[in-house]
């Protein structure tokens, strides 16, 4: 399946730089770590990706920022747009922390009707809804932009919503079309409770539900998002709340949830299994992804995402120059639907967007062999790149223990390496970079990472996205994702697949999106 799709995906030729020179310079995306493919900020702090909307041919992407250095403070919301979710143009800081307020997360609407009043002419405005982060108090703000978000204006009433609370934060809002009104998820964080909320014109709530989670094994909860998903080859859809978990994350420290369920725009209750949370990623650096409002009708392609690559145990302290933080790639969602007995579950499948076929070069040919030696035990590669996809489809045998891929391996041992590796006994797929590069910068970086994962027909297929600095794994077509840093040495390229078992490996070059 992987394999058909990528054939379509070949796009011709780039030129690609060579290691000396992309190592070289500081000033043009080309730092070490620097992420070739995915959003990060020319300089500076950020984490959560914020007010993802689309609008009048753009994708915006707010984010949390600090303009005034490289570790967490000062909250701002920076600000990039896009014209094909792959490509992305910095902009200036959208709205700026003033006075004792910080500003935190939080989403962006295009207000059609203009309801919110805010509009002028014919354009309807973008309303941002944020968190105003003071010393002992988060209460919901707004602010709008009448120029397709390029300057923004605080609306003068603000706060929105105050329950005098410490925490109280990271509104979502989006159109509800069958009630006819805003909706609000935020939360309580250190209650692990989400309160929904209604509108009529972005400036008067009504709290309308409450929903939470008794055995959620988060520390805390943040980011919320709520949104409708369809389910695959049915009309069906289900709404998804996605939950960020401050601590408790399967890979330790922060990740992400899920519950799948139904909304009657007032209030979410989940139907799905109590005491059997469902993660987003298995990953250690997968956190505070919300999903676009406003997107344009796209058949039925699911909703889009985009979460923040980091953990809160070390973000501050990732070995980077200049910039600290980055987005994953934007991913499709989508529910399948399992039925096993009586009981019916609604599995999340996460997909890569389409758009990033455009940054796909031709395979890439071995050194001294030719793709087709993959197949083979032991097989070795040293790619030119180190920004490249690499499918590869496993033929399970039963009686095997395990097969691993190395990554960013060094050329004399087989010790250095990324291992992304499949455990026939355990049934888990895991990525191991406990022993690859920069590791020892906060004792939380290194580690093996797992994730449950069945072989479907005795088969498992991998889509492994592999850039400076990350590696985001999409297994049997997005069943299982692990999305995980890691800071080789620009040295150790080489690839290594270990195990009789390995098909149609492929290793495409993936282009740059700074140049
Ligand atoms: C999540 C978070 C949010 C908060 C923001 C502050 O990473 O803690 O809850 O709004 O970051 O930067």
């Amino acid at each position: 399946m992987i394999r058909v799709l990528l054939g379509v995906w070949l796009v011709g030729s780039l030129p690609f730089m060579s290691l000396a020179q992309r190592h070289g310079a500081d000033t043009t995306y080309q730092q070490v770590f620097r992420p070739q493919y995915h959003f990060s900020p020319r300089a500076n702090w950020i984490n959560d990706p914020n007010g993802l909307v689309y609008f009048d041919g753009e994708y915006h992407l707010f984010y949390q920022y600090n303009p005034f250095g490289t570790r967490w403070g000062h909250m701002t919301w920076g600000h990039a747009i896009s014209r094909d979710l792959v490509h992305w143009r910095e902009l200036p800081p959208a709205i700026a922390e003033e006075g004792d307020t910080m500003i935190f997360s939080g989403s962006c609407v295009v207000d059609k009707t203009n309801s919110s009043g805010f509009g002028r002419g014919s354009t309807p405005p973008m309303v941002a809804i944020y968190t105003g982060h003071q010393e002992n108090r988060q209460s919901q703000h707004i602010a709008y932009s009448t120029d397709k978000g390029r300057t923004w204006t605080k609306y003068d009433a603000n706060p929105v919503i105050n329950l005098n609370k410490k925490d109280f934060r990271d509104p979502k809002v989006f159109w509800h079309e069958p009630t006819r009104r805003w909706v609000m998820v935020v939360l309580l964080p250190t209650e692990k409770k989400a309160f929904f909320y209604n509108s009529t014109n972005l400036r008067q709530w009504t709290k309308t539900g409450e929903f939470t989670s008794p055995d959620s094994p988060a520390t805390i909860w943040e980011c919320p998002d709520l949104v409708e998903v369809p389910v695959d080859n049915t009309v069906e859809r289900k709404w998804v709340l996605l939950v960020s978990m401050g601590g408790n994350a399967p890979a330790g420290g922060t990740g992400m949830q899920y519950f799948v369920g139904r909304f009657d725009g007032k209030t979410f209750v989940s139907e799905s299994k109590p005491g059997e949370p469902r993660y987003v990623d298995y990953g250690k650096d997968y956190y505070a992804a919300i999903t676009y409002n406003n997107l344009p009708v796209r058949g039925n392609r699911g909703p889009i995402s985009i979460g923040w690559m980091n953990n809160w145990q070390y973000a501050n302290d990732l070995p980077t120059t200049a910039f600290r933080g980055a987005m994953t790639l934007p991913r499709e969602l989508k529910l399948v639907r399992q039925t096993e007995g009586k009981t019916t579950r609604y599995d999340l499948r996460q997909r890569p967007v389409q758009e990033l076929k455009q940054l796909l070069d031709t395979p890439f040919r071995m050194v001294g062999t030719d793709v087709t030696a993959f197949n083979r035990q032991l097989a070795y590669a040293e790619p030119l790149t180190d920004a490249y996809l690499l499918t590869a489809e496993l033929e399970t045998k039963p009686g095997d223990k395990e097969y691993r891929i190395l990554l960013h391996k060094n050329p004399q041992n087989d010790a250095d390496a990324t291992v992304i590796g499949y455990d026939m006994v355990k049934q888990q797929l895991y990525v191991d970079r406990s022993r690859v590069g920069q590791t020892g910068f906060h004792k939380d970086f290194p580690g093996r990472y797992t994730a449950p994962l069945k072989p479907q027909n005795g088969r498992i297929s991998l889509q492994i996205w592999v850039d400076r600095s990350s590696i985001e794994v999409f297994a049997n077509d997005g069943a299982v994702t692990m999305t995980n840093q890691v800071f080789p040495d620009p040295a150790n390229t080489g690839i290594r697949l270990l195990g009789n078992g390995w098909q149609a490996v492929t290793i495409h070059p993936v282009a740059g999106i700074w140049r």
